[in-house]
Formats: C-alpha cells, sequence, structure tokens
C-alpha cells in the first residue's frame, strides 16, 4: 500500500538532482512516508485462522502463523496499532467423537489442546495478543446476535433436511462419518462424499451398503428440521458482488492508494462461485453436539461449528479488549460499521469459500462491520511432495522444537519463500539447510563475528561516528538501493517496508540480503583482521569495525519481523533500545560517538543436515498394512469445489480395503499404456489440477490429473507414468480430458506410478 508514496517521493530524477556521487546522495533530505504514518496510525485487528482443537499443529499450519506474525510485528515497529487474536477451534462433530474415545469430556479435551498449541505458538514466536477458544461465553453471545438479527432480517429459513441417522448412537452422521461401497466403481468402504479410488462425488445416500463409521450400524434415512442462512436472497447477492470487487479507498494519511479487498485469484474464485449461484447455509446441527445450542430450540438443535468459528475472532477480541480494561466504545470501534479501524483476515486458500462469502455477509446483515482485507495463502509441500507420515515429513510443531532446531530458521525460510499470492510453497531440506546457513550465518551474524572482538578488545567496546568518505561512500552503498542506471536511488529502508506491507516477503529478503551482500564485501575488502596486526592501524580498524556493526544494526532493524529473538539478542549485544522502523529511518543512521557495545556471544549456529535427518525420522510412522498395500489409485480428473466441509482426521481409522473382484476379461478391457509426460502445466483456477501432455507412440493426449498437490510440473517433464488409454473423454471445466494418469494414494499421495527402466511410451501395460 505505499508503493504511489514510494515512487513519488524516491526516484531521484537525473534533470532535478543529479548525484554526483552517493555520498551526497546521503546528504539530500528525502521526504519520507512513514513519518507522516505514525502521525496518522492505523488501527488494525489481524487475525489467523483458528486451529481444530483436536490435532496438532505441524510445519503447514506454521506457513500462516509465521506469515501473519511477520506482518503484525512489521506494523507494530511501525508504530501502528495492532491486535493480533487468534483462537483454538473447539467445536464440532470430530471434537466430541475424539473425546469419546479418550473417555474424557470435550472440554477436557480441548482444554489439554489448548496447552499444547499455545506452547507451538510460543516456542515458533508468534506473538499472538491473545490466544482464546470458540468455546467461550463472549463467542456465544455474539453468535446468539448475529442469528437473532439475521432472523429479525429474515435471512434465516428453518427446512426439513433428510440424513442419514445411527440408531447406535442416536445422532446423525456428517458425511464423512459414513461409508459404503462407491455407486461408481463399487469399490468398498468409500466416505459418504467422495470415493477415493474412482473419484467420484456423490451425496451420502448414493453409497451401496452404507454403515456408520462410527459404530458400524446400518444407517437409517431420517428428516429432521434444519434452520439455513439465505445466502441465496437476492440482498445478500447484491452486497457480496459490491462488497467482494470493491476496492479500500485511500484514507488520507494512512494510506494514499486504494487496495483490492481480494487477491486477484480470489476475486476470480469468488466470480465463479457467484455466477454458479449462492445456496442457503445450513448453519444447525442436531444433539447431541458440541458447540452452542440455537436459541429457542429446546436444547436440540445446535449451531455448526463453521457458523461460531469466524465468530470467535470477535469473542477472542472482546475477552481481550475486557481483560485490558477497555471499554464498550473502544471494542465496538473494531468491531462496528464507521469505526476508522481495519480488520485483516489472513487464512489458507482452501477456507476462502467461508470467509469471503458466509462470513461477511452474515456481518453486514448483523450489524458488524465486514473484514477489511482477507490474505489467503497456498499450502506446504515439503521436497516438492505433500507432506507425508511415512516419509516423514509430516512434522509437528512439537516435534521441531524437541529435536532443538532454531524456530527462526523455519521463520526466515518461509519468509524467503512467503509471496502475496495463493500459490503454495515448497521446503526443500536441502535448500533450507543451504539458505539458512549461507544468508543467516554466513551473512548477517558474521559481520558482527568479524568485527565485535577488536571494539571490544581494542577499543573498550566504543564506536567511533568519525568515519571517512570511502567508509561513507560503502555505508551509503549498503543504505541504497541503485534502480536504472545509477543515476536513481531508493533507501532500502522504504523498498523493504513496502515489500513487508504487501506480503511480498520473498522480495523483502532478497533486498535484505543483497545489502548484507554490501556490507560483507565492505568487510572484505578492509580486512579488520590485517589491519589488527599493526597497532598504526587503530584509527582505520575502529572505523571499519564501527562502520559494519552499524550495517548490522540495520540489517537487525530489517530483520526484526522474521527473526524476533535473535533481533532481541541483537539489540542487546549492541547496547540498543527495542529498534523500531524509525530506526532505519533517521537521517543519522550511524550510532553516536561512544556508544558502547556489549560483549559478543555468537547469535546463531548453522544447521548441521544431520539434524534434518534426526527430524524426518522422528515424524516417520512405519508403514501401516494398508499404506503399504496401497492399491493402484486412478487420479480422477475432477476438481471439487473447496467449500467442503472439513474433513475429520483419518487416522486411526480402518484402512482402505480393496475394491471386490473383476475377472481377467474384465481387466483387459481397460487399455494400460506406458506414457512419456512431454509437458505439464498449472491450470489457472484449478485449486487440485495438472494439465499434462501425453505421448503414448501413436498420439499425444492432454490429461487433466488431480496431482497439484504433490507435483511440481517441472518436475514431471520427461518421465514415464502409466495411463488408461481408453477411458472416454471427458469435458471438464479446464478442457476436455483423454485418459487417466495412475497414481497410488490413501489419504497421503497422490504417488504417481512409473515403469521400470527399458519401457517405452505407449507399451502396453498387462
Ligand atoms: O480449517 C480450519 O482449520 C478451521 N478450524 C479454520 C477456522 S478459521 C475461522 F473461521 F475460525
Ligand atoms: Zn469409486
Amino acid at each position: 500500500m505505499l508503493e504511489i508514496r514510494v515512487l513519488k517521493i524516491l526516484f531521484v530524477s537525473p534533470k532535478d538532482r543529479k548525484p554526483h556521487s552517493l555520498l551526497q546522495l546521503s546528504f539530500c533530505i528525502i521526504p519520507n512516508p512513514f513519518l507522516n504514518r505514525l502521525m496518522n496510525k492505523r488501527k488494525i485487528l489481524v487475525t489467523s485462522a483458528l486451529p481444530y482443537a483436536n490435532g496438532s499443529i505441524h510445519l503447514g499450519h506454521l506457513v500462516e502463523y509465521i506469515q501473519t506474525d511477520i506482518w503484525v510485528r512489521f506494523q507494530k515497529m511501525q508504530e501502528h496499532e495492532v491486535h493480533y487474536v487468534c483462537a483454538d477451534d473447539a467445536h464440532g462433530t470430530p471434537i466430541m467423537l475424539r473425546a469419546e474415545q479418550e473417555s474424557i469430556t470435550p472440554r477436557q479435551l480441548i482444554d489439554r489442546v489448548w496447552h499444547e498449541h499455545k506452547a507451538d505458538f510460543d516456542g515458533f514466536h508468534i506473538g499472538f495478543d491473545h490466544y482464546y477458544t470458540t468455546d467461550s461465553p463472549e463467542n456465544q453471545a455474539f453468535c446468539e446476535d448475529i442469528y437473532r438479527q439475521l432472523r429479525a432480517r429474515d435471512l434465516i429459513a428453518k427446512r426439513s433436511v433428510e440424513q442419514f441417522y445411527d440408531p447406535v448412537k442416536q445422532m446423525f452422521l456428517p458425511d464423512r462419518y459414513i461409508k459404503g461401497e462407491c455407486p461408481r466403481c463399487h469399490a468398498g468402504d468409500q466416505y459418504g462424499d467422495s470415493c477415493e479410488v474412482c473419484g467420484a462425488t456423490y451425496s451420502p445416500t448414493d453409497l451401496i451398503s452404507p454403515y456408520s463409521a462410527v459404530s458400524g450400524a446400518k444407517p437409517e434415512r431420517r428428516t429432521s428440521n434444519h434452520y439455513f442462512f439465505k445466502l441465496s436472497d437476492v440482498r445478500c447477492e447484491t452486497f457480496l458482488k459490491n462488497w467482494i470487487f470493491e476496492s479500500i479507498p485511500a484514507q488520507p494519511g494512512v494510506a494514499l492508494e486504494t487496495r483490492p479487498r481480494l487477491q486477484p485469484e480470489a476475486a476470480n474464485k469468488m466470480n465463479e462461485w457467484l455466477s454458479a449461484g449462492l445456496v442457503d447455509w445450513d448453519i444447525s446441527r442436531d444433539a447431541p453436539y458440541f458447540g452452542f445450542p440455537i436459541p429457542h430450540t429446546g436444547g436440540k438443535k445446535f449451531f455448526y461449528v463453521w457458523l461460531d468459528a469466524p465468530v470467535g475472532y470477535f469473542g477472542s477480541f472482546k475477552n481481550y479488549f475486557k481483560q485490558n480494561q477497555r471499554t464498550q466504545a473502544e471494542i465496538d470501534e473494531f468491531l462496528r460499521p464507521g469505526g476508522n479501524t481495519e480488520m485483516v483476515h489472513f487464512i489458507g486458500k482452501d477456507i476462502l469459500y467461508f470467509h469471503a462469502l458466509f462470513w461477511p455477509a452474515m456481518l453486514e446483515f448483523s450489524g458488524y462491520r465486514t473484514p477489511t482485507q482477507i490474505y489467503a495463502h497456498g499450502f506446504l509441500t515439503v521436497n516438492g511432495q505433500k507432506m507425508s507420515k511415512s516419509r516423514g515429513t509430516f512434522i509437528t510443531a512439537e516435534s521441531y522444537l524437541k529435536q532443538c532446531l532454531n524456530p527462526e530458521w523455519l521463520r526466515y525460510y518461509y519468509a524467503a519463500k512467503l509471496n502475496d499470492s495463493m500459490e503454495d510453497i515448497d521446503l526443500n531440506f536441502e535448500d533450507f539447510v543451504a539458505r539458512v546457513n549461507s544468508d543467516l550465518v554466513g551473512k548477517y551474524v558474521n559481520i558482527a563475528s568479524r568485527c565485535a572482538g577488536f571494539i571490544i578488545k581494542k577499543f573498550g567496546g566504543e564506536l567511533t561516528h568519525n568515519i571517512s568518505e570511502a567508509s561513507r561512500k560503502w555505508f551509503n552503498q549498503f543504505l541504497f538501493c541503485e534502480l536504472g542506471e545509477g543515476d536513481t536511488f531508493l533507501g532500502r529502508h522504504m523498498s523493504i517496508a513496502n515489500f513487508y506491507e504487501r506480503r511480498e516477503f520473498s522480495k523483502a529478503i532478497k533486498e535484505i540480503m543483497s545489502a548484507a551482500d554490501v556490507a560483507n564485501q565492505y568487510v572484505d575488502r578492509m580486512k579488520p583482521w590485517v589491519l589488527a596486526k599493526d597497532s598504526r592501524n587503530d584509527r582505520e580498524l575502529h572505523e571499519v569495525c564501527s562502520v559494519a556493526l552499524n550495517m548490522f544494526r540495520m540489517l537487525t532493524v530489517y530483520l526484526k519481523p522474521v527473526l524476533p529473538k535473535l533481533a532481541m539478542e541483537a539489540e542487546q549485544f549492541l547496547g540498543l533500545d527495542p529498534l523500531t522502523w524509525k530506526d532505519a529511518n533517521s537521517q543519522h543512521r550511524l550510532l553516536p560517538e561512544g556508544h558502547r557495545i556489549n560483549d559478543y556471544e555468537h547469535l546463531m549456529t548453522r544447521i548441521d543436515p544431520k539434524q534434518i535427518e534426526m527430524l524426518t525420522n522422528a515424524n516417520k510412522e512405519s508403514l501401516a498394512p494398508a499404506e503399504s498395500q496401497q492399491a493402484a489409485q486412478a487420479v480422477e480428473t475432477m476438481e471439487k469445489n473447496s467449500s467442503a466441509t472439513p474433513a475429520p482426521a483419518k487416522a486411526g481409522e480402518a484402512g482402505q480395503a480393496s475394491a471386490s473382484t473383476i475377472s481377467i476379461e474384465d481387466f483387459g478391457k481397460i487399455d494400460l499404456r506406458v506414457a512419456k509426460i512431454l509437458d505439464a502445466e498449472h491450470v489457472p483456477g484449478a485449486d487440485k489440477l495438472l494439465k499434462l501432455t501425453l505421448d503414448i507412440a501413436s498420439e499425444q493426449r492432454t490429461v487433466f490429473a488431480g496431482i497439484k498437490s504433490a507435483y511440481d510440473p517441472e518436475q514431471l517433464k520427461g518421465r514415464l507414468t502409466i495411463m488408461v488409454a481408453n477411458l472416454a473423454p471427458r469435458k471438464m471445466k479446464f478442457g476436455v480430458s483423454e485418459g487417466m494418469v495412475l497414481a497410488a494414494g490413501d489419504g497421503d499421495g497422490p504417488y504417481l506410478l512409473s515403469p521400470d527402466e527399458g519401457a517405452r511410451p505407449g507399451m502396453k501395460v498387462k
């Protein structure tokens, strides 16, 4: 949001004022947009999605919390008023059943998990201002109020719904708790919403021989009255169409340019959903259910967990403000329309539907403020593939910390990969080790470790401010980056701030490391270790080490949102008060004459690749029998609507049984061929699909395969796989799919099948 200001202010036109040297530039008065902003503090309520209270935090979750935390810390360094709240998402059937399995009450379960989550977040320096739970009186009051307001506006409908009912457990079953035979391929033990063997999607009532995954009983079809939020109402549609695509207006002195509310990819997705037509949303569940009872239903109906989850942002915020003796008016300033405040949600791309459709519509028609911006991010892959328990890449936050890996390594690596898009990011362990060791230890920490000792031993810990023209030139080269052909310059602190603001963290890191390169070139050129050999060089030695430590201080400012603990230790070593962005901003960037530093203790160790090996070993689950006998799974060319109800964890559930037998003649009907992947590419707008161009000797085929979560297209080009060549072509949203590629999978995966060496495209598989 700072781009316009930066462009206006920071280009130094050669016609107006061509700097004769970088030295001269350092004395130019540069108007500073950030100073203006200090006088116009933004007030921002920031949230990350609430994790379910029945599972551990893992490295995939941490992408979001680290992303949000960096953004929040940056805003706080700009001295804006920011409140970062979160909570455990504590309600719903999976939590109720999990507690039952453990023979404890749901409240005992969510209390235990709350402490586990809190410890994980603290361990990764996620600086929530408040971490609460959705199972709170504040949340209940908000949910009831929202429901009443929606009713008063005739936006709640009551309808009868037919569902499966478990007569043994005496409860209605969510789709994922019903299993049976797939109506299409007849594979056994398939979930009530989709088949993992052939990929078909259906409703649970289509399953053949359904049974309850909770008790094993044959479910009955029963009807029950449900409450719906009337999202299809023309008022909701009209509101959402405007809200989604409107930009956030410029606010003089706060943000001079307009900003889109959603990222372009998210806005496209919304467009698709709006064009398909909005449908009413079932917000109720029947007892027994762990959640809030819906008023006046005699304890028989409960709010669906996805209704009370986002409302939990408000519950957490209110509890936090009350604890801090803030008034109702101050609370309302953030939660009611008209306050000069922002509400920013960081979420994963899979829950966009809930946050950009249901949530704003619910708020708009119940008298609350709507979100200012929604930032969606992609998923995490590890070494180019989906996280996997058998490969040991499904890594929990707790095990990472227990294995004594430094959490700031991961924060730095994620920052170096994150941008403002919804693309997935990959944690590649080799790259992780190389990057952290080279950037953080080899470039950043190295500056301090090479210079601090001389200042302490030879100059009583005091820095000098008197520096030569040559060193000043180096310092300016460090502070400013060159744009264009050597005649336009930009203060790095401004370009870095701009990148942080826009969540272009990878670009911020690139800029910071380019400044660190200048600092290291300076030290390498001046060779303080050589100067130190002859006391006649003491003045120069003092100057070089002082300038280098000033550069180190500036790098610490730039890196502080990403590395809060390291920055605190660096502040202590440098003898400084907590650094804010103003410190990078000042016209007097050198510390004053005689500023005293403290003894240096090594700030960060290198990653030993053995630590990664130990980490993955610690997270490796031995192959369960079902996993080792995985049936080959045809990867269906389908794209599911990502608004599906989140699936409960499958751990502990029975493994997938193989489909019922077929004759050899039946098998012979399938024309399986070796295929060479000539090309693989992303499909714009598709979350799961890759478009493959396959060579089967006699011809080329286009196949859309649901393997995007596990493969980078570049990795696939040139490799051989197996395809079903005589599958009838299927017209899909993105084009016609002319076959299927085969892959193994069981929740984990997919793993594309490959023939042994020697196989050639077009060969028949028998
Ligand atoms: O998808 C999830 O993990 C949900 N627990 C996120 C809820 S975010 C918000 F709506 F509370
Ligand atoms: Zn099937």
